[in-house]
Formats: structure tokens, C-alpha cells, sequence
């Protein structure tokens, strides 16, 4: 069964982008066939694993029909680790997007059939359309809180739009966790942020923290997964940590 993780938070720099990478990488050199989408305009998953798009708006292209999700999606340096292009810097139109389209539906099912085992999607920072596209094909959501001044500050709003995106759901989109990123144990308020988030958000927190690590910047500026980049550094040691923990819960939760 196809696992989609949704990755998400209004804010940028909270290391979205470096968790889809860095967690898609592990989770295929764990031996799982896995797809990263890149769902922010920006881009930056997809210059951040040196892959250019087959098409100028891929999105669109599959919003409309034209192509599958196999045809689009472009291997990586990874063996098994697969990543569907982000759309053009300026954005994609979709034509006759709207939430309620059964076409997200029918795009959930042909993601299924595809037999990939996970799909983790790397979302824009707002709370706009693509961020409830991304909630809407998901199964579960994580929430990356950066450890710094106003953590908890749109930490219930994000929470409350998994609640919105639930509103008329079958199966329910389950809060994989809040992960605590850019930690430094040497600073205070890193140490306060973290205790404060894990007070008020105590079954939802992962027991893995990112800690701040220049060698997870370089890898991705380098175009490649920290796994590559530096497997030695301490960013790569928290990344595997974190595969290790959902792949873990997921255990958990089959049995
Ligand atoms: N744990 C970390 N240690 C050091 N730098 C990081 C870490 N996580 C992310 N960064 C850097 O911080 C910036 C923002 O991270 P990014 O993953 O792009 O966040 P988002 O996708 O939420 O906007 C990027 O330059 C990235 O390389
Ligand atoms: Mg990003």
C-alpha cells in the first residue's frame, strides 16, 4: 500500500524542503520504491536533487491528462527514489482546478497503482491551494517547527487546516508528528523552544530532532541528499534517525 506524507507549514525556512529530500533518500536506501513531489512553485526540492523537468508544467500537464505520474516523475541519483518535478518558477495555472474535483480523487488512485510505498510531498510555505492539494492526497502530515523565536506561532493554524482538510473525509489524515529542526543545543532558546513545543504537543512531537547542520545547507545546494553529500555529519545521522522512527511507528500501527 502507497504511504502518502504530506509535509507541511505556512512558514518558510522551517526546513521543509531539506526534511523531503533527506527523509525520501533514507527511506529508499532502506530498500522503499519512493516518490518525492515537488509541489512548490519554487522549485526546490527538484534543484535540490539535480533533477530537471521533462515538460515546462508538469503539474498541469497531469492535472489535464496529458501524462501519469510514471511518465513524470524522474529518477534520481538514489536508486528507488523518484521525484516528480515542481512547476515553473511563476507557477502553474490548473485549469478547472478546484478542491472539491473529483480529479484529485482519481490522481490519489492512479498514485496508488503505481506501487510506490512511500510518496512524500514537499509543500509551498502558505496556506493556499497547493498546500490543501498536498493535505488532500495525503494519509498523513508532518510539521517541521523550526527551534527559534515564534515557533508556536502558526502552529495552530497549521493545525487547524489538517482539521478543515479532514471535514468530509473518509479516512481521516492522520498528524504523523511535529518535527523540532535547525536545533542548537548550545542555544538557550533552541533548548526553551523545543521544551515549549513538547509541553503543549506532547503526543504529537517526533522523538527525532534535526539539529542545525551546515552539512544539510551544502548538500542541498550542492544538488544532492545529505546521504551523498556528508553521511557522516550529524544532519545525515538525524535523517536516518527519522526514517528509522516512521518506519517504526508504521510497523507499529500495521500490527
Ligand atoms: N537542519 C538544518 N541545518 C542547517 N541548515 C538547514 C537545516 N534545515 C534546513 N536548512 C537550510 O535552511 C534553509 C531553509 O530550509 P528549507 O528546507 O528550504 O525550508 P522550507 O522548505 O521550509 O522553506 C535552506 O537554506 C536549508 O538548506
Ligand atoms: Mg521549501
Amino acid at each position: 500500500m502507497t504511504q502518502v506524507l504530506a509535509i507541511a507549514s505556512q512558514k518558510g525556512g522551517v526546513g521543509k524542503t531539506t526534511t523531503a529530500i533527506n527523509l525520501g533518500s533514507y527511506l529508499a536506501q532502506a530498500g522503499h520504491e519512493t516518490l518525492i513531489i515537488d509541489l512548490d512553485p519554487q522549485g526546490n526540492a527538484t534543484s535540490g536533487l539535480s533533477v530537471r523537468s521533462p515538460v515546462p508544467t508538469p503539474l498541469s500537464d497531469l492535472w489535464g491528462g496529458q501524462s501519469k505520474w510514471q511518465k513524470l516523475a524522474a529518477p534520481t541519483a538514489i536508486p528507488s527514489l523518484a521525484l516528480f518535478p515542481g512547476p515553473a518558477r511563476s507557477g502553474e495555472p490548473l485549469e478547472g482546478f478546484s478542491l472539491r474535483s473529483a480529479r484529485i480523487a482519481d490522481l490519489r488512485a492512479e498514485l496508488d497503482a503505481a506501487s510506490w510505498d512511500h510518496v512524500i510531498i514537499d509543500s509551498p510555505p502558505s496556506l493556499g491551494p497547493l498546500t490543501s492539494l498536498s493535505l488532500a492526497w495525503a494519509d498523513a502530515v508532518l510539521v517541521p517547527v523550526q527551534c527559534e523565536y515564534f515557533a508556536m506561532e502558526g502552529l495552530t493554524q497549521m493545525l487547524e487546516l489538517v482539521d478543515r482538510a479532514n471535514q468530509g473525509r473518509s479516512k481521516p489524515l492522520e498528524i504523523l508528528g511535529i518535527l523540532l529542526t535547525l536545533f542548537s543545543e548550545t542555544h538557550q532558546l533552541s533548548v526553551e523552544v523545543a521544551t515549549e513545543v513538547r509541553k503543549y504537543f506532547p503526543r504529537e512531537v517526533l522523538e527525532t530532532i534535526i539539529p542545525r547542520d551546515i552539512a544539510l545547507a551544502e548538500a542541498t545546494s550542492h544538488g544532492e541528499p545529505v546521504c551523498r553529500y556528508a553521511p557522516r555529519s550529524r544532519g545525515a545521522w538525524a535523517y536516518l534517525n527519522l526514517a528509522k522512527e516512521i518506519l517504526a511507528n508504521e510497523c507499529a500501527q500495521a500490527r
